[in-house]
């Protein structure tokens, strides 16, 4: 696949994956980018999982068609890029690798070397001249891992931006971007939004025609709609308007008073109304889904004078990704000591700018008149 006349993408896709990091589903697979730049130096942008090491080498010999490489350029030395690099070295032993400093420390640690005699080591804006091609490299640090960069190349106007814009999903599957590039980048990048702040805010000095990431699609086309998406994602900023709920339920009570709330708030004329059980949903779109509304309901029993696991589980998941600047409701469950509300506060008491809705609902076991009442005046006020 020729990306340009001179760059041509040889990544893989992956659907024999169970989980992508150890942790998120991908129903539709993973793609592992990579890239060739055919110059009068030829550079290779980053390796793939160590699953098709094989697959890209074929892929990779059959885009040098006799020539060999002069540059690896490692911009990520997470292993879902970096697991060949050992195996290309010794395919093609006269390259150099070009990374940060901090990327060939990873280096020796996963693969005992670093290629100390064939290497550069690059700073913040430090260029490569490949002929036609002048790539200069940007460290983004953080994004995911403290070691990354990413590059510009000013003759066709593309920056290979690393895990940014990445998503799940492999190539040869059609699917909407925003809904798994979104749980890709809160699941994976969500903590670091400073982080990509400052690399967007280095992207908008760059005439950027072409996007290539190192998962998910290569964007050509209405850049402003990617770039304006990462701007909101990683400022912490609401995406759409509505209301999500987030709930457990042990014997059905806490979930009837969550479907007569989101009931009441579609009678209410809320935009948009989306429920997660958070002992069955996948866990990674209930975070998603957090971080893309204004207003947050959490909807849990009392369990053990604390809260239900899964809804410890969630709010950690969205503390440690800095959660914040969100209209929050709580509906709490408990038969003799109802404490989740007062656990929740607890919990989200280091997160800036959460405002709490009032009523806070508290059932006693079961759903009640007045808790019947409290829920549409709780409905009311979210969406006001
Ligand atoms: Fe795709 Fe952070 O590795």
């Amino acid at each position: 696949m020729d990306i340009t006349k001179d760059i041509i993408y040889i990544g893989v896709n992956d659907h024999d994956l169970d989980l992508f990091e150890g942790q998120y589903d991908v129903p539709n697979g993973m793609a592992y980018n990579s890239y060739v730049i055919l110059d009068e130096k030829i550079a290779v942008f980053d390796t793939v999982d160590r699953r098709f090491g094989k697959e890209w080498l074929d892929k990779l010999a059959a885009t040098l068609d006799g020539k060999t490489p002069d540059y690896l350029i490692v911009q990520h030395m997470e292993p879902d890029h970096s697991a060949n690099i050992v195996a290309f070295m010794e395919t093609y032993p006269n390259t150099t690798v070009v990374a940060t400093d901090r990327a060939f420390v990873i280096m020796k640690q996963f693969f005992g070397k670093d290629y100390a005699e064939r290497r550069i080591v690059v700073k913040e804006k430090d260029t490569l001249s490949l002929g036609k091609h002048t790539l200069t490299f940007l460290t983004a640090p953080m994004v995911h891992w403290p070691e990354v960069m990413v590059t510009y190349d000013a003759c066709d106007r593309v920056l290979f931006s690393a895990d940014g814009f990445g998503k799940f999903g492999a190539l040869d599957v059609e699917e909407d971007w925003a809904c798994e590039a979104r749980r890709y980048y809160f699941g994976i990048v969500g903590k670091y939004g400073a982080q990509v702040q400052k690399l967007l805010g280095a992207a908008s000095a760059l005439d950027i025609a072409i996007i290539c990431p190192l998962h998910g699609p290569v964007l050509k086309e209405n850049l402003g709609y990617y770039l304006g998406l990462y701007n909101t994602w990683s400022s912490y900023g609401v995406e759409s308007e509505g209301v999500v709920i987030a709930y457990t339920s042990v014997y059905g009570n806490t979930k009837k008073a969550v479907e007569t709330l989101a009931e009441e708030l579609k009678a209410a004329g809320c935009p948009k109304v989306t429920v997660n059980d958070l002992a069955r949903c996948d866990m990674a779109e209930a975070v998603e889904d957090a971080f893309r509304y204004g207003t947050l309901v959490l909807a849990t029993t009392t369990y053990n004078g604390d809260i239900f696991p899964f809804m410890r589980e969630f709010l950690h998941e969205l503390t440690e990704r800095g959660y914040k600047n969100r209209r929050i409701g709580i509906i709490e469950n408990g038969s003799w000591a109802p404490t989740a509300a007062k656990r929740i506060k607890a919990l989200l008491e280091g997160s800036k700018d959460l405002t709490l809705v009032e009523p806070v609902v508290t059932l006693r076991s079961a759903m009640s008149e007045a808790n019947g009442e409290e829920l549409k005046a709780l409905a009311q006020e979210l969406c006001r």
